[in-house]
């Protein structure tokens, strides 16, 4: 898709408007006079037209200069990113069906920050373009953004290469993430990570393999590659253009498929665990969104990759084991495996002297009961991280809910047979296995996004939706 200001003295195949119920009358600003604003008149006394969030109407005819098609945002003071992306996201699966090249789409009567809601524009555009088999029925090329006239042209550039980039890496977190695990698997991924350095001078990667974790003793992370044919793989991938400046590491959970091990899942929908490398998936995309910005920023990228089967070698409940840090972890269910990956990457990767940790997991089951599929879950020991990490969510529409991490929890994971096990008690799940991690991260700041709920989609848009890419791409962009 290519990107301009809009031009008034060129015509474009659809213009998109949006509409508040609270505001209608400012749609007269905007479309042609004469038989156009005429019919669109009417169509609001008719209550045709409302504005109302999910009403979308299409006005065309021979007799206007141009054809119309109104998004219904809701009340205007009751704005926000994910409500303008959610009906962005409905019109486009419309539009993308008419046999148009051209669209405008006017930004300008929508008092939310100009680089926000163009972001939010163009990702739900390059979005609505990704289709895993490829067969999008798109013949959409060109995009002209009207906006508020405060940016100018070089700004404009940069606005839009930025958000190209970040919708780049969320595609590409998706397109890993719905990469079935008989392809998917951890190799694939070290591979995936590979590639991103060919491509982008200012990335190294470094994989480290079985032999190598042994060395370094991480004895939770291979408890887990131990039932699998597949051997794991820790991926580092470095993009550090700053000299002396500590990274923000972002380590993610890379369980290529997890059928729970010998604490087997049920059959039901096993096949979404093919998600459960998600977080992996989306530092790999954050990783490559940062480095086509170009962006002044020191970030690391940590992959904990394994899968989690069943196989003869497999862990058996009651087995003990020792993590790198030297904390030993009964593991009571061998399906709690995303921890027992996590918790070794996490204590590698102090190695590298972080301003602060952030992983990403499609944790558990718990988070998706307690919190429901709008929000990642958020734990973290440091307030001030926390609160970044919220800020970014407000910027971007890329939703997280803080969880509390007391004393309680860590309680919960206590045992009689090492230094800890690797479940809590039945209640809380989420927030013992955060627990879990934060006995790894003490002296660090650290946060956690337990991204069970928010990494794909059910029903009938079944696929990876790319989060938290926007949400890390905005953290890092804004905590230089
Ligand atoms: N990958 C799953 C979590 C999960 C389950 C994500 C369903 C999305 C949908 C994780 O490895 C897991 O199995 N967690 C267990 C933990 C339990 C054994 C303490 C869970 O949530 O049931
Ligand atoms: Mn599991
Ligand atoms: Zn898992």
């Amino acid at each position: 898709m290519k990107y301009t200001k809009f031009d008034k003295s060129k015509k474009y195949d659809l213009n998109i408007i949006f509409v508040f119920e609270d505001n209608l009358a400012s749609i007269n600003r905007v479309v042609d006079k004469g038989p156009a604003s005429d019919d669109i008149k009417m169509s609001i006394s008719n209550k045709v037209i409302t504005g109302k969030s999910g009403a979308r109407n299409m006005l065309a005819s021979k007799m206007y200069d141009n054809s119309y098609y109104f998004i219904g945002l809701g009340k205007k003071s009751e704005l926000t990113i994910q409500g303008f992306e959610k009906n962005l996201k409905a019109a486009l699966k419309e539009i993308n069906s008419y046999k148009i090249s051209t669209v405008s789409i006017d930004l300008t009567n929508l008092k939310i920050k100009n680089f926000d809601i163009i972001n939010a524009s163009i990702i739900e555009i390059e979005k609505s373009q990704y289709s895993y088999k490829g067969t999008t029925t798109s013949e959409l090329k060109i995009c002209a953004l009207k906006i508020s006239s405060a940016l100018n042209d070089r700004q404009f550039n940069k606005t839009i290469s930025e958000s190209i980039a970040v919708s780049n890496g969320i595609n590409k977190a998706r397109m890993l993430g719905d990469t079935p695990s008989n392809i998917c698997n951890p190799t694939f991924l070290a591979k995936e990570a590979k590639k991103l350095e060919k491509i982008h001078k200012s990335i190294k990667v470094e994989i480290l393999d079985e032999k190598q974790m042994r060395s370094l003793k991480m004895g939770s992370l291979l408890s887990v590659s131990q039932g699998s044919k597949q051997p794991a793989k820790l991926v580092i991938i470095k993009y550090t253009p700053i000299k002396k400046k500590q990274p923000i590491v972002l380590v993610g959970k890379g369980i290529t498929f997890d059928t729970g091990g010998i604490s087997l899942k049920p059959s039901a929908n096993m096949d979404e665990m093919k998600y459960d490398m998600s977080g992996a998936g989306s530092v790999i995309g954050t990783m490559q969104a940062c480095a086509e910005m170009n962006l002044k920023n020191n970030v690391i990228g940590i992959l904990a990759c394994a899968e989690n089967m069943p196989g003869s070698q497999a862990t058996r409940p009651g087995d003990v084991v020792t993590s790198m840090s030297g904390i030993t972890i009964e593991i009571l269910n061998t399906d709690a495996e995303g921890r027992l990956v996590l918790c070794d990457a996490l204590t590698f990767c102090k190695k590298y002297k972080p301003r602060y940790i952030l992983d990403m997991a499609t944790l558990t089951g718990a988070c998706l009961v307690g919190l429901g599929k709008y929000p990642s879950g958020l734990f973290s020991n440091s307030s001030e991280l926390s609160s970044k990490i919220k800020k970014s969510a407000d910027n971007t529409g890329d939703r997280v809910w803080e969880l509390p991490l007391y004393q309680d929890y860590f309680d919960e994971i206590k045992t009689n047979f090492a230094d800890i096990q690797n479940i809590g008690g039945r209640y809380g799940g989420a927030i013992t296995a955060a627990a879990f991690l934060a006995t790894f991260t003490k002296d660090q700041k650290w946060a956690h996004l337990d991204i069970a709920g928010t990494a794909w989609e059910i029903g009938q848009d079944k696929g990876s939706t790319g989060r938290p890419v926007k949400l890390l791409t905005d953290f890092v962009m804004t905590n230089k």
